[in-house]
């Protein structure tokens, strides 16, 4: 890609919305809307090109509105459609655009569409949902007669009897998330449909919730497959079954026909894509394919668990190079990267991957910052993250709200885990870290409601937050909006070549960008320890300094996560 013919979203940021977190508008303790409104000067004054906005559609709400049950509406919750029509003209009167949730994998069980096809086998809709008699031989309700042994990604089993009908349907998340059966066109079109009112509307596209799980492996008589037992349980592990399935690049090519040709190339797609390797990656995002623009890869917020999200490890520096540098490369000449630490289902980076002690926390939230902002790709700002938001305190399990904390806590009890282990791991992993309201200010709720909040705003917003920072230069707020102008800025640090530097060492992260000549090396201190730069990488010493999180004290030295983008001839 070439500077002046790359697309625009090479040098753009996406800031994420996760609207019941953000602001709420009626005191009524969930964000909306109007809190949206109301709060866009702050995306301005960062200088994001993007929000990409989280479910707002109606919803029964069992999993955040990642459970549809109208894709053409707004939840009365969050307000109305004109005001997401007032959205979409405010964010384009200040130059940003429009990214919507698109949710289709599954819908909500209250959907018409699920309401019409449980209501028995001859339903039209029947096929439109993945429907199976119990495993051959046994009984309905059976333990174990579920039509496959595939575990959902919110525990217990994808399938769930419909006593009526006798027959199982599949969720590979909550029960009450059903899956589509995007075999049947019928479904695809209804699809498409909704996907390009949304884009009449004046939304500039979506970001695709797991969109690699649409293809199911099924046989032709329409037999799914078990997959391999999961250690220490009667469940497999399906995801062979689901993930990249036969038809997946035939459907998104497909809607990329139906829905994005022909319209401006001001839209954008990113697909939500669980363990895609970036072989399949460099296939999903090369244009000449016409499929999604960028996707959403998880390799590296794997790299810290031991094969369950349940089972935190600890990160090796090492290892985040391989992953990154592996990605970097894989798609450096054809495809996109898109770059995040941080969403609405991830820990908060700067209590995973920094060090949220009050002596570090602004440095390494600055550090990583950097890191991840000055690699190949478009990045992702996830609310809060741009004011180093942390970690909450949870002090049980009361505290709780996100459907797959509560499902996992019931089945480790079942299994007979200790409460104390598992509120342990949960603290560490919960969604609902993520999930508490945007720290605005030091007022009793944070500026965030009026009200009681849907879930317990941090104590500490009293110093994190970010009328605190708004004013300070040396704030993580001031930070992030250097490091976006930047990208906006330099050429080289959207499309220069990226190159990793010191691919063993286990403290600094370094890289080189290179465009015609322009070369930016980053060096990041990852940890607590000062090191010697001076003897690590000589050039990094002379180089002029393009921007950095702290004041250099030694040039040689690199401070306890320090960080500097530096450009050496
Ligand atoms: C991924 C979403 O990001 C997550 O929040 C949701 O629970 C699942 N997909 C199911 O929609």
């Amino acid at each position: 890609m070439r500077p002046g013919k790359a697309p625009w979203w090479t040098s753009a940021v996406v800031y994420q919305v996760y609207p019941r977190s953000f602001q709420d508008s009626d005191g009524d303790g969930i964000g909306d809307l109007g809190g949206i409104l109301a709060r866009l000067d702050h995306l301005l004054d960062l200088g994001v090109d993007v929000l990409w906005l989280s479910p707002v559609y109606p919803s029964p709400q069992a999993d955040n509105g990642y459970d549809i049950s109208d894709y053409q509406g707004i939840d009365p919750m969050f307000g109305c459609l004109a005001q997401l029509d007032e959205l979409i003209a405010e964010l384009h009167r200040r130059g940003m655009r429009l990214l919507m949730d698109l949710v289709v994998n599954h819908t909500s069980a209250e959907h018409p569409w699920f309401v019409e096809s449980r209501s028995g086998p001859d339903s039209p809709k029947r096929d439109w949902y993945w429907w199976r008699p119990a495993r051959a031989g046994m009984p309905a309700g059976h333990p174990g007669a579920e039509p496959t042994n595939w575990q959902s990604f919110f525990s217990g089993s994808t399938w769930e009897l419909d006593e009526a009908s006798g027959e199982y349907y599949l969720h590979l998340f909550d029960r009450s998330q059903p899956d589509l059966n995007w075999e049947n066109p019928q479904v695809r079109t209804a699809i498409y449909d909704m996907m390009r009112w949304w884009l009449d509307r004046g939304v500039d596209g979506f970001r695709m919730d797991v969109i690699n799980m649409i293809s199911k492996d099924v046989a032709p008589d329409g037999h799914l497959h078990d997959g391999p037992p999961l250690a220490g349980s009667a469940l497999g592990d399906g995801s062979a079954s689901y993930l990249c399935g036969p038809r997946i690049h035939e459907f998104l090519q497909e809607m990329h026909r139906e829905v994005f040709a022909g319209r401006p190339d001001t839209l954008l797609t990113v697909g939500e894509m669980p363990g895609v390797t970036v072989e399949q990656a460099r296939l999903f995002t090369d244009p000449a394919r016409a499929e999604v623009d960028m996707v959403f890869q998880f390799e590296h917020v794997s790299l810290d668990l031991d094969g369950s999200k349940w089972r935190p490890v600890p990160l090796r520096l090492r290892d985040l190079k391989a992953s990154f540098g592996h990605w970097q490369a894989g798609l450096a000449d054809v495809g996109w990267n898109s770059l995040y630490w941080d969403n609405h289902d991830q820990p908060r980076a700067v209590s995973r991957f920094g060090d949220d002690s009050p002596q570090f926390r602004r440095d390494s939230a600055t550090c990583l910052a950097t890191l991840l902002h000055l690699h190949r790709g478009t990045p992702y700002v996830y609310q809060g993250e741009e004011l180093g938001m942390a970690n909450f305190p949870f002090a049980g399990i009361d505290d709780f709200r996100d459907v797959e904390s509560l499902n996992h806590f019931t089945a480790a009890m079942a299994a007979g885990q200790a409460p104390a282990d598992v509120l342990a791991v949960l603290r560490r992993m919960s969604r609902d870290n993520a999930r508490t309201p945007v720290q605005w200010d030091a007022s009793p709720s944070a500026g965030f409601t009026t009200g009681t909040p849907w879930l317990a705003v941090n104590p500490d917003h009293v110093t994190w937050n970010a009328e605190a920072q708004r004013g300070d230069p040396s704030s993580v707020l001031a930070h992030y909006r250097r490091l976006i102008a930047l990208r906006h800025t330099e050429p080289v640090v959207a499309l220069g070549d990226f190159t990793m530097l010191l691919p063993a060492h286990e403290e600094i992260y370094a890289f080189s960008r290179c465009l015609d000549g322009d070369t930016l090396l980053v060096v990041c201190n990852v940890g607590r320890t000062p090191q010697p730069l001076g003897e690590l990488l000589p050039a990094a010493v002379d180089g002029e300094l393009v921007l950095g999180n702290m004041a250099v004290a030694d040039p040689a030295v690199l401070a306890p996560w320090e960080a500097r983008v530096l450009r050496v001839r």
